[in-house]
């Protein structure tokens, strides 16, 4: 291309065609946001400007990190591990292989939380599960008065949701504890209790997209025969821990509402309710443990 004519939004859409070709080839989905989101990662021009106001012609070094990128993402890697970050709540989140990558269904998980819970008079939150430690994070900053606590039965989590709320300035917000579940926690402790747990029935290994079940870590996806392996233990735990008149918010399986509601009626809560995602399934249950009287 003359230098003299150099028109930056033809070439950023060659280049962006160009990626784009090899990733539908490959079979990969999005395949122009994915382009973006490369040449964004490599150049640091903005995800949205790349297309509208162009690119500088990109140097060798970038064209070798481009192809490396590249071939990671036609590879089946998940391109939020091979860019390292991930979107959520309008934040950027720090995301590898230690831990599952944010997704938009645990946005509504949070935005739920927000909406039903009182934050004013919330004092302490728990998140069990927290992985890149995004709902953690994204509650430290909405409800400013609480004790944030963050578990997870994986060191190489939480090693990532600490560097996360460090890099949010979060960190003396949250406590990351390496635990089971809510093991070790005082009875009648908590306002709030919210997870994301593992919900996959073991089974459905075989159908899950390769992306997901050969690169994000198996702890935070497979639950036993059901799926409910992780709920099942959760839910009464949680009672326990919960003061009169707290509430658990979970995300669950898209087929699993009458089974988790049904746990949670057993287990002695009341508002139990389950929300529909953008998808319109029901992914997000709700449930409240009564003060004594009600
Ligand atoms: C589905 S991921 C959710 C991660 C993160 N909260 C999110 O929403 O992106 C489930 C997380 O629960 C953790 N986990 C699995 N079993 C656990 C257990 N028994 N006790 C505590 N954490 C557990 C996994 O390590 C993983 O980080």
């Amino acid at each position: 291309m003359n230098a003299k004519h150099f028109d930056a939004v033809a070439y950023a859409k060659f280049v962006v065609e160009g990626i784009a070709t090899k990733l539908e080839r490959a079979g990969r989905d999005e395949a122009r946001t994915k382009a973006c989101w490369l040449i964004n990662h490599v150049t640091g021009a903005p995800f949205g400007d790349i297309t509208t106001k162009g690119i500088k012609p990109l140097i060798k070094e970038q064209w070798e990190a481009l192809g490396e990128f590249l071939n990671r993402v036609i590879a089946g890697e998940p391109i939020q591990y091979v860019v390292g970050n991930a979107d959520f709540m309008g934040r950027v989140f720090k995301c590898d292989k230690r831990a599952l990558i944010p997704r938009p269904e645990t946005e509504e998980l949070v935005a739920t939380v927000l909406t039903a819970a009182d934050r004013a008079t919330s004092r302490q939150i728990i998140d069990v599960g927290t992985g890149t430690g995004c709902i953690a994070i994204s509650l430290a900053f909405e409800c400013p008065a609480a004790e944030i606590i963050a578990t997870d039965i994986s060191a190489n989590a939480l090693a990532l949701a600490r560097e996360n709320a460090a890099a949010h300035g979060q960190d003396s917000r949250i406590k990351f504890l390496q635990t089971d579940l809510l093991d070790g926690f005082e009875p009648q402790s908590a306002d709030i209790i919210v997870s994301n747990p593992p919900y996959i029935a073991d089974a459905e290994a075989t159908s899950l997209a390769p992306e997901i079940r050969e690169h994000e870590p198996r702890t935070a996806l497979f639950a036993g025969a059901d799926g409910l392996g992780v709920i099942r233990r959760l839910i009464p735990q949680a009672f326990q821990v919960l003061r009169p008149g707290g509430r658990l918010f979970l995300e669950i399986g898209e087929t699993q509402s009458a089974a988790v509601k049904h746990l949670l009626e057993q287990a002695g809560y009341s508002d139990v309710t389950t929300r529909k995602d953008l998808a319109g399934h029901d992914r997000i249950a709700a449930a409240r443990k009564n003060p004594p009287g009600n």
